[in-house]
């Protein structure tokens, strides 16, 4: 049997199975199983009060699933699914509240990948996905990661490396305004563009959400302390407590796509190589590029230091 059918049959069976996903590899259970989505917050030791975001195959089954789906949201998915942007909007009754910790709202997200969508094809329903690392800690961006995470204990889809590399951009739906509460590769600008372009320009804003624990401070963060060194200032390491101790350091002078893609892998290769800190070296104009925003929200929350 295919390794896809296989997933299928576990998903049916009320399972989990971990896919792969353009942004990062995601923990799923079908939006129908209460013991499947049960056990995605038990194997990743998430609280119960941190809504799942649901994976979709097309704006039909997005429909299903969203009590109101406004001309706002026909317009962001057109323009950016399949893709990161995860639409947070009013959710409908199928939509069961251990998937939004008891929220009125859902988020829902059209995967760019063609496993994650084979796979929601074959089961003919959405998925709840989370990203599929314990929680607090770095989302995985290939298969080896996801294995190396929960022990292979969990059936894992083969995907190859996440294009994107860092988790969606999550933006709630309003009828006279977007907030973000998650910044991603898909930039506040670029939401605006679109929603001018088709003659329905409301503000977008960055808010602080206390329901997306994307917010919470510590976050994303490898087993080993990552030290943020803006303009080139020299770390005192022995201040830090890094005296004598062996680190794994990275200039980010490429493309943010390409030190998206990179992000995690980069924190997981240097865990795995027993590296006893990481140092990433960046310069303070990049805070003032909103492609970049993402990145150094990722980096803000995983950090450990910062030196300027
Ligand atoms: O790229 C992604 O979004 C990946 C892949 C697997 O799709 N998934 C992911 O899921 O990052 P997770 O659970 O790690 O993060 C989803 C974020 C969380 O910060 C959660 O709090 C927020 O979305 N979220 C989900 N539903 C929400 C809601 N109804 N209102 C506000 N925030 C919500
Ligand atoms: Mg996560």
């Amino acid at each position: 049997m295919k390794e896809i059918d296989k997933a299928v049959e576990l998903l049916k069976k009320g399972d989990i199975v971990a896919i792969p996903t353009e942004t990062v590899y995601g923990l799923a259970a079908s939006i129908h199983s209460e013991s499947g989505l049960k056990k995605i917050f038990e194997i990743k030791e998430r609280p119960f009060f941190d809504p799942l975001i649901v994976h979709v195959l097309d704006v039909a089954m997005a429909k299903s699933l969203a009590g109101r789906w406004s001309k706002t949201c026909d317009i962001l998915a057109a323009a950016f699914w399949p893709g990161p942007l995860t639409l947070v909007v009013k959710k409908s009754g199928e939509v069961s509240d251990i998937i939004t910790a008891g929220l009125d709202s859902v988020g829902l997200r059209c995967p760019n990948h063609p496993v994650a969508l084979e796979v929601i094809k074959k089961l003919n329903a959405p998925l709840a996905a989370p990203s599929a690392n314990k929680f607090k800690r770095t989302s995985p961006t290939k298969k080896e990661h996801v294995l190396a995470e929960f022990n292979g204990e969990v059936m894992t889809l083969e995907g190859g490396q996440s294009e994107v590399g860092i988790e969606s951009t999550v933006a709630g739906v309003f009828e006279d305004r977007i907030e973000i509460y998650r910044p991603g590769m898909i930039t506040k600008e670029r939401i605006e563009n679109a929603l001018k372009k088709n003659g329905a320009a409301i503000p977008v804003k960055m808010v602080q959400s206390p329901v997306a624990p994307g917010q919470l401070k510590h976050h994303y963060m490898p087993n080993i302390p990552i030290v943020l060194s803006w303009d080139n200032a020299t770390p005192n390491m022995e201040e830090l407590g890094l005296g004598e101790k062996i680190g794994e350091e990275w200039t980010l002078e490429e493309s943010p796509e390409l030190v998206a893609r990179k992000l995690y892998g980069f924190f997981r290769e240097a865990e795995r190589s027993n590296k006893e800190f990481i140092l990433i070296v960046l310069n303070s104009h990049l805070k003032s590029q909103s492609d970049w925003s993402g990145i150094l929200n990722r980096l803000e929350k995983a950090k450990s230091f910062e030196i300027f």
